[in-house]
């Protein structure tokens, strides 16, 4: 993995993309923690992310602070597709292409990477940019198709969660 820096930000100086490291693990949770779109899971499972699943994550720097990460997986049974599990930019850093910037990053440094997947619920309309977004960037095509119903969260109260897929690239 290399490190790269968007080409077009604002702060275009201080902002750097890289690869998760152990350390970083509690930052990730934490911006899960402090966020009120995304699930929030333990701290184990971003220190799992940030050492055995780092290769298919991106964190980004903002003046040496972590305001945003990606995290992802090669989903065995699709080995071409790179699945983003989750993908978050702190409020005060959002609107400034970093979302994009961490997708391509997973796209360029990924091996083989055709496809990008991800689940978004029905109601996540900057989800939905980001990733209509990414396709345009790309040229590819884009696809929703269902994934996971209400009923399959049991009682816990959840949105659709729908599949979209991004390629081939
Ligand atoms: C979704 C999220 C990651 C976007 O982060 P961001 O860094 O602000 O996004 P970017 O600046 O890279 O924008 C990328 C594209 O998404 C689109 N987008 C971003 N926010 C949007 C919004 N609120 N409504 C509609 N589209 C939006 C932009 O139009 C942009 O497309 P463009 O470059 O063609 O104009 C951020 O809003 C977030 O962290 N939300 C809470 C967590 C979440 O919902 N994550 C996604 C599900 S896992």
């Amino acid at each position: 993995m290399t490190e790269t820096s968007p080409p077009a930000e604002n702060d275009r100086e201080s902002v750097r993309l890289r690869r998760p490291e152990k350390r970083d693990a509690q930052s990730l949770w934490r911006l899960v923690c402090a966020d009120e779109t995304l699930d929030t899971n333990s701290c184990y499972l971003y220190l799992l992310q940030a050492t055995e699943f780092a290769d298919s994550c991106v964190v980004a720097e903002l003046n040496d602070e972590i305001v945003g990460f990606a995290t992802g997986f090669r989903p065995p049974t699709r080995p071409q597709s790179l699945f983003v599990w989750q993908v978050l930019v702190a409020p005060s850093a959002r609107g400034m292409g970093l979302a994009k910037q961490m997708l391509l990053y997973l796209v360029e440094q990924g091996e083989a990477v055709q496809f990008i997947e991800a689940t978004i619920t029905p109601s996540n309309a900057p989800s939905r940019g980001l990733f209509a977004s990414l396709a345009s960037r790309l040229g590819a095509a884009i696809e929703y198709s269902r994934c996971f119903e209400p009923a399959d969260f049991g009682a816990s109260d959840h949105e659709a969660e729908e599949l979209v897929r991004v390629g081939p690239i």
